[in-house]
């Protein structure tokens, strides 16, 4: 046991989209790792390299979305030499580049929706309904599911305007389920019953009648095999540390992978710490042991 508390940076806050997010998350991450026995500094990043006062031993990124989960503060924390929580400057750019993650699943073998990328007026060829995502954004901005034909062209314009590229999925009728892991552990799986049946912006933020069953109830095999695909994406991302995995599971029982998130909504009743707490684990010590598994990573970083 150390006798002295150690001094951590919590990384709240940054720049992207996500910024009011990020801010509650890293308040609920200062809490729980000062009730772990930690010195908490609590850093509002506004800008790119935020300075770190001398005597801090690691840091817990609790940004969301741009510079935070995209490899960029995590590069710089590398140069500087501080240890870091998540998943490396690699592993990130390939959770958050939703293209990037499609490519890797393929490579993989991982079930993933059919997709393809189109350019600011590309022709589609997958049948509708499809989903139009920009691939470099989280929290569902830009995001739309197009069942009509009329759909198609409001759908492209709202992504196109955060993308010049956009990816289109089939659209997977279905249940919607999300796996936390932390560790290399996938914990109990995660059910979202969201009104319109998609868990977008609205669902994530405005509406509060969107439902979340912790654990999910699954069929025995279902439960196994969605911890299992969990844990598949983050060696096939070269991701780490903690994150959670978004999943469509159709009524013929096949699961499809939509995404990692490297840093996900981190509040006390956010979907990780909640499916943590199913397994035993409280928000204070969830905390604490994503924190032990801080470190850089200059040899992978080397060898890329
Ligand atoms: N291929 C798909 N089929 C059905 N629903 C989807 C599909 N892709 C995304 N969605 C819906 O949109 C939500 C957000 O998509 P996701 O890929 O997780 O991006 P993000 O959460 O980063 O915005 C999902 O949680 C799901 O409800
Ligand atoms: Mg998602």
């Amino acid at each position: 046991m150390a006798t002295e508390a150690r001094t951590i940076a919590v990384l709240k806050g940054g720049y992207s989209a996500e910024r009011e997010v990020s801010l509650r998350s890293g308040e609920a991450v200062a809490r729980g790792l000062r009730e772990a026995g930690c010195e908490v500094d609590e850093v509002d990043v506004t800008a790119p390299e935020p300075p770190i006062r001398a005597g801090v031993e690691a840091a817990f990124i609790a940004l969301h979305g741009e510079y935070g989960e995209d490899g960029g503060i995590q590069q710089y924390l590398e140069r500087i030499g501080l240890p870091y929580t998540g998943s490396d400057p690699v592993g990130s750019r390939a959770a958050f580049d939703k293209i990037l993650t499609k490519e890797a699943l393929a490579r993989a073998g991982l079930p993933t929706a059919p997709y393809e990328i189109l350019g600011p007026d590309g022709a589609r060829s997958l049948p509708l309904p499809v989903v139009v995502k920009p691939p470099r954004q989280g929290s569902s901005l830009g995001l739309s599911v197009v069942r009509r034909e009329e759909e198609w062209a409001p759908a492209l314009r709202e992504a196109g305007r955060y993308d010049s590229r956009v990816l289109v999925e089939a659209f997977i009728e279905g249940r919607e389920l999300t796996v936390g892991a932390v560790d290399g552990e996938a914990l109990p799986a995660v059910e979202i019953r969201a009104p319109g049946g998609t868990y977008d912006y609205r669902a994530k933020y405005v509406d509060r009648a969107t439902e979340y069953l912790v654990p999910a109830a699954l069929a025995p095999g279902i439960a196994a095999e969605v911890g299992r695909l969990a844990l598949r994406t983050f060696e096939a991302l070269g991701c780490g540390g903690f994150g959670r995995v978004d999943f469509r599971l159709d009524s013929a029982g096949r699961l499809f992978i939509l995404e990692l998130n490297s840093i996900p909504g981190f509040t006390e009743t956010s979907l990780l710490p909640k499916a943590a707490a199913a397994a035993g684990l409280s928000f204070s010590a969830l905390c604490d042991r994503i924190l032990s598994t801080a470190r850089l990573h200059g040899d992978r970083m080397r060898g890329t």
